[in-house]
């Protein structure tokens, strides 16, 4: 065999085999051993979820939350993991009052802080601003941090720890609904994109060990015809002696 053809050979039976070790990282989802391969459009329910489930509504991305209900994905940012949602109902620290994300892979991207809710039959005065989408005329509803003692006229409805207590500088349908989620194996994702890596170099590898060949035959070819041409570069220098 030529020597060439057994680098080239050698080249692709590594990649090769480097591709199949990526793919033991990797398993094909199924059930078990011996069980049916699982691949797109199926996808397997797993209990440690490998993905998260996003639909539509009107033409909005939405998420569900198993003990809230629905936020609208405003945008995802993959390298910092950070899903930035949108509340609908324009409410955020509703949103902070009744989300509980510890049955769920996410937890808030900012840094949190115990916060108490109250909810006063009577105004607590204007030096505490209370939330206006969860007040009415009758009740004012505040967050206060962890309060030595609770007005008599006010009722602690829950404390919770979140990244903001209520401003009404801050009041948008988005502040603060940051979340960001723990690291899974990113089995498509990664694997996919690692493959691809891998075939990409192989063929940088093979197309250059190819080209080395090449170079290698074209010398052969060279050193064997060297006599002819040696004789004909003598019957072309005299003509460019000649200019
Ligand atoms: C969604 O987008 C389509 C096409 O732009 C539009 O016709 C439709 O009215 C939109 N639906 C809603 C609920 O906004
Ligand atoms: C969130 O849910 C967990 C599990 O159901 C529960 O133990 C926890 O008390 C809840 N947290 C809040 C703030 O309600
Ligand atoms: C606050 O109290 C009022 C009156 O009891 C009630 O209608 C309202 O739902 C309460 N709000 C919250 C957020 O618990």
């Amino acid at each position: 065999m030529d020597s060439s053809a057994f680098f080239i050979l050698l080249l692709s039976s590594l990649v090769l085999s480097i591709t199949e070790a990526f793919d033991a990282n990797y398993p094909p989802l199924k059930c078990g051993h011996g069980a049916l391969d699982i691949s797109f459009p199926f996808r397997l329910k797993t209990h440690q979820p490998q993905h998260f489930d996003l639909f539509c509504r009107d033409n909005s991305t939405m998420i569900h939350f198993p003990a809230y209900g629905d936020l609208v994905v405003k945008s995802i940012s993959y390298d910092t993991r950070k899903l930035n949602l949108l509340d609908p109902k324009n409410c955020v620290h509703e949103v902070f009052l009744n989300l509980n994300l510890s049955l769920t892979p996410f937890h808030y991207y900012y840094v949190v802080k115990k916060y108490t809710y109250l909810n006063c039959s009577a105004s607590l005065g204007p030096s505490v601003r209370e939330i206006p989408c969860l007040s009415g005329s009758q009740h004012h509803v505040y967050t206060v941090e962890s309060p030595a003692s609770v007005p008599d006229y006010c009722r602690a409805i829950k404390t919770v720890a979140i990244p903001f207590a209520y401003s009404s500088y801050l009041s948008d349908n988005s502040f603060g609904l940051g979340l960001t989620w723990e690291e899974l194996p990113e089995r498509d994702h990664s694997g996919f994109r690692s493959k691809t890596v891998l075939i990409i170099v192989g063929m940088v590898l093979i197309a250059a060990a190819m080209l080395i060949s090449m170079k290698i035959l074209y010398s052969k070819r060279l050193d064997s015809q060297g006599d002819k041409e040696s004789q004909f570069s003598e019957d072309l220098l005299p003509q460019h002696q000649g200019c």
